[in-house]
């Protein structure tokens, strides 16, 4: 059985299609498509094999492995779930990828795992509103300090460095709003300041690569050291199925095995099949598509009279289109600004914002009032009401979350359908 190379001559898009086909991690030489394993547990020739696959979890399940990893139980480490892991790993230019049951089982994941209490977390403040909770409601029952600053001026984070800190948080575009975090300026930050730093001191920079996806950007190319996301969105693709993923180097790769382990919240390979067979190879071109009508859907509300502002990386307007145009770069290293859109009101009220989405939950065809993003569907929230309400309203301010912004996800619909679905709202609110 031939394995495949890693770094391939192959296209992103071709080997998003035909990544794993052949892994030592599943003995098969004639399927085409990878199968769905369902076995908890392994049977074991010996006590001396599965004592052996004990001590080699982490190394077992690294993806340069040529040998048939000894398998024991699903919650350690499984063929499905591991060939989507290496798939992950090779789309985000990282050595290892670690899945877990949903996007925050990942992301509580890579920001506890190094840490000890006394330690901080430095957070860039507009963030999804239960990666907000879970700063404002559980690290600090563990002894961590959540600080929240406005990475947008990186300054702010040399300013905020101090031993204590061993995790820098954020998303780029962040949710809702869609403002970008310069990643190269901060992990220059965090270099410098981890070459002052004894051992094991290191500070960890995490990306939330959610709303980006690997289609739009590759954060470990820019100098962070792990990206965290939900598979939920844009990767699974479908809204069918939920899951989360941290990629990073193999450094962290047995503590972070060894967390989820002990912690569990690993993904089901049922909810890994699904994101291996049809989310992974579709990315590149629902991603296309989408982005497309994004291009169109901001143009137009930007020109709508009862619009106040439209934030969208690909907009002329966009205030960090420069620094769009240097991180978000798609396969082909093409401009890639994606398929989010946030939009204010003229008339910037929770009341009117209220009115325009339950009419379009009501009337419109091609939108879907819902909270999640990234499917196929085109969905529109209204993130200070839902998926941000537990971020009290004067963080929600202070996080330039207006009052009536509301949050477009685009589908794979026809534009000119999504657009006349919002053209009929607007007219009748
Ligand atoms: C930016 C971002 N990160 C993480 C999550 C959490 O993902 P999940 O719902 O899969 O736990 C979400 C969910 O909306 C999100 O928008």
């Amino acid at each position: 059985m031939k394995k495949q190379e890693k770094k391939s001559n192959v296209s992103m898009e071709s080997h998003l299609i035909h990544g794993v086909a052949c892994t030592p991690k599943w003995e098969y030489s004639h399927h085409v498509v990878p199968p769905l394993s369902s076995s908890v547990t392994y049977r074991l020739d010996s006590v001396e094999r599965g004592l052996a696959g004990f001590k080699n979890l982490a190394k077992m399940h690294a993806t340069d492995v040529d040998t048939q990893p000894t398998y024991i139980y699903d919650r350690l480490d499984e063929p499905t779930r591991s060939m989507l892991e290496d798939q992950l790993a090779y789309v985000e230019n990282g050595e290892v990828a670690f899945c877990f049951a949903t996007g925050m089982a990942a992301i509580s994941a890579a920001i506890l795992f190094s840490l000890r209490q006394g330690d901080e977390v430095i957070f860039h403040k507009t963030m999804y509103g239960c990666t907000y909770s879970l700063s404002a409601n559980w690290l600090h029952k563990y002894g961590i300090k959540s600080t929240y600053i406005d990475m947008l001026d990186p300054d702010n984070l040399v300013k905020s460095l101090n031993p204590n800190v061993k995790v820098v948080y954020f998303e780029t575009p962040a949710n809702p709003t869609l403002e970008l975090v310069d990643m190269k300026a901060v992990a220059d930050i965090v270099e410098a300041e981890n070459k002052k730093r004894p051992n094991g001191r290191e500070i960890i920079s995490i990306v939330d690569n959610t709303f980006g996806t690997p289609r739009c950007q590759r954060p470990l190319d820019h100098g962070i050291t792990a990206t965290a996301q939900s598979l939920t969105k844009n990767v699974g693709g479908f809204g069918t199925d939920m899951g989360g993923a941290i990629i990073t180097s193999k450094k962290y790769e047995s503590e972070i095995m060894l967390y989820r382990k002990d912690i569990g919240g690993v993904l089901a390979a049922k909810c890994a099949w699904p994101i291996l067979v049809y989310g992974l190879p579709t990315l590149v071109e629902r991603g296309r598509k989408q982005q497309e009508s994004a291009y169109k859907i901001a143009e137009y509300l930007e020109n709508h009279p009862k619009i106040r502002r439209v934030s969208f990386p690909g907009l002329k307007s966009f205030p960090q289109r420069e620094l769009a145009e240097r991180q978000m770069r798609d396969f082909d290293d093409n401009f890639a600004p994606g398929n989010m859109i946030y939009f204010v009101l003229k008339e910037d009220t929770e009341e009117k914002a209220t009115q325009l989405l339950n009419y379009i939950a009501k009337n419109a065809y091609s939108i879907t009032l819902a909270v999640s993003l990234g499917h196929i569907r085109t969905l529109i929230e209204k993130p200070g009401s839902l998926t941000h309400s537990m971020i009290p309203r004067e963080e929600q301010e202070k996080a330039r979350m207006d009052k009536s912004g509301s949050r477009l996800s685009i589908g794979i619909e026809k534009a000119d359908d999504i657009i006349a679905g919002l053209d009929d709202a607007l007219k009748n609110i």
